[in-house]
This record gives structure tokens, C-alpha cells and sequence, in this order.
């Protein structure tokens, strides 16, 4: 058990490691859309812990989730500038690498986990930037007492719901875009897109979330997900 989640942390410490040097040159995937919209169990997560969540309902291109009972706990990076998300996802993840291997105030070792969720907002600042937050989905063991660590901070998620469309192949800057719209496209009409709406006007939410469960080497089964992230009036989450 430990050995495997040690070479489980091995790998993606490689496969991060080779991306964050050589940088995602000509990286294409046949697999892109090969399961938009339908649910799967990502892979990944048979192999290290992932949050659970209640599925509330299963719509046409869309699934409806609540992740509930105060067990959805992330670390997340200060919001990044940035006109890539591909790029500022290297960027958030390479701080939270460290974090996860030590470099935290308990110079503590945390397991790998999946997926690593990178929320979305417009900027204030010029040149079309958006703005980034990154965040690591802290594993139970840990959920109490993340180790604190300069530059990052921990979010809750406590009753949070979620809109997700998941999709294959490797995510980039214009596929994210494409997959939120399909995504906004589905739920227009039924009876979560007043809530939606609601949230992200009030700027509660990002205007959207991309979850990745694979390390950017794996071609094979990927799945990401785009997520809208909102509260329902009655069940106030906190942060
Ligand atoms: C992004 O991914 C889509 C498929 O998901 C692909 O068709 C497109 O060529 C990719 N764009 C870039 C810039 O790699
Ligand atoms: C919620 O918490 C209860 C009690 O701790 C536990 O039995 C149950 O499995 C949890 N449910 C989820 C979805 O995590
Ligand atoms: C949620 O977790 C936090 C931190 O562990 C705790 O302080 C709070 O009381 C919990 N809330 C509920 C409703 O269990």
C-alpha cells in the first residue's frame, strides 16, 4: 500500500517534472470528446483518493453533485494572472508539488491525490488576462490539519453544488472554453440554471472550474471535467 502510492507519487513527480521542464510541445489527443457529457468514474480514482460526492441528478450533457459533509477540503494558490490556463495551471501546481513533498511549515510528505481543479475568473487587469486559482484536493488523513504553507490557503467545500461535464484528451486553452459553453448550453432551461446565474453574478463562484484527473503523459481514458460551482439558498457552504 504505501509502496504503491510512493511509486504512484514517484510517477507523477517524473511526469510533473518532465512537463513543467520541456513544456507541452505538440501534445494531441485522439480521445478528445470521446466522453463529453456521460459519466464515467475517472480511473485515476480507483488508484488514489479523490472527493466523494452525492449525485443529485444526471441530466441531458450535464450531472448535478453535491459534495457534502464537510469532507471536500483543497489547498489552494493565490489567484495567478495569466492568459493561459494550460500555463498558469503549471504554474499553480508546481507550488503545490512542493507543498505536497514537504516544502510546508510541518515539512510534512502529503499523498498525491486527484483531480487538481484550476477555478477560472475574469481580471480586473489589462491585456485580457483571467485570473487563477489552483488547488490540490487535500486527502482525508490531512483534512484537519492541512500543513499551513506560505502563498497557499486552504478551502472547504461544505454543501458546495456542482454542475460537470466531463471530457476526454488533454485539456487546452480553447477546448475548456468550448466544453463551458456546451456545458452553460445544457443546464439553460432547468431548474439549477437560476441558482447558476444567481452565484456567479454575486461573485461567488468562478465563472467556471476545470478538473483534471490524469498527469499530462497519460493518453490513455483521460478525463476532465468543467464544473459550475454554486450554493443552493437553503444550504449556506462555507469557506
Ligand atoms: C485543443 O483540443 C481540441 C480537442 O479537445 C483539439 O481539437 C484542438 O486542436 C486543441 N487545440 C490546441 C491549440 O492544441
Ligand atoms: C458522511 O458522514 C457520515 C458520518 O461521518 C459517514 O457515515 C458517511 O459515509 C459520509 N458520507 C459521505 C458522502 O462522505
Ligand atoms: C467542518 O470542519 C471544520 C474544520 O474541521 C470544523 O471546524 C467545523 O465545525 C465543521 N463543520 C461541520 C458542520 O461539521
Amino acid at each position: 500500500m504505501a509502496a504503491a502510492s510512493t511509486m504512484i507519487t514517484l510517477k507523477f513527480s517524473f511526469l510533473w517534472s518532465l512537463l513543467l521542464s520541456v513544456s507541452l510541445l505538440g501534445v494531441k489527443s485522439s480521445h478528445s470528446h470521446q466522453n463529453g457529457g456521460r459519466r464515467t468514474i475517472p480511473p485515476t480514482c480507483k488508484r488514489i483518493e479523490c472527493p466523494t460526492h452525492d449525485v443529485i441528478e444526471v441530466g441531458d450533457g450535464y450531472e448535478i453533485r453535491r459534495y457534502n459533509n464537510n469532507s471536500t477540503v483543497w489547498m489552494s494558490t493565490s489567484p495567478i494572472q495569466d492568459i493561459s490556463l494550460v500555463e498558469a495551471t503549471r504554474t499553480g501546481f508546481r507550488s503545490l508539488f512542493d507543498y505536497i513533498q514537504g516544502k510546508n511549515n510541518y515539512k510534512q510528505k502529503i499523498e498525491m491525490t486527484a483531480p487538481v481543479i484550476t477555478e477560472v475568473s475574469p481580471s480586473d487587469g489589462p491585456f485580457c488576462k483571467s485570473s487563477f486559482v489552483v488547488s490540490f484536493f487535500v486527502p482525508k488523513l490531512n483534512q484537519a490539519n492541512p500543513p499551513p504553507a506560505k502563498g497557499l490557503h486552504v478551502q472547504r467545500w461544505n454543501n458546495m453544488y456542482v454542475a460537470a461535464r466531463q471530457f476526454g484528451g488533454h485539456v487546452n486553452d480553447s477546448n475548456v472554453a468550448v466544453e463551458a459553453a456546451v456545458l452553460r448550453a445544457s443546464i439553460e432551461g432547468t431548474k439549477w440554471s437560476g441558482a447558476i446565474d444567481k452565484n456567479q453574478k454575486a461573485g461567488h463562484a468562478s465563472v467556471y472550474t476545470v478538473a483534471q484527473y490524469n498527469d499530462p503523459f497519460e493518453y490513455q481514458n483521460r478525463v476532465n471535467e468543467i464544473l459550475f460551482l454554486f450554493e443552493m439558498e437553503s444550504e449556506r457552504h462555507a469557506i
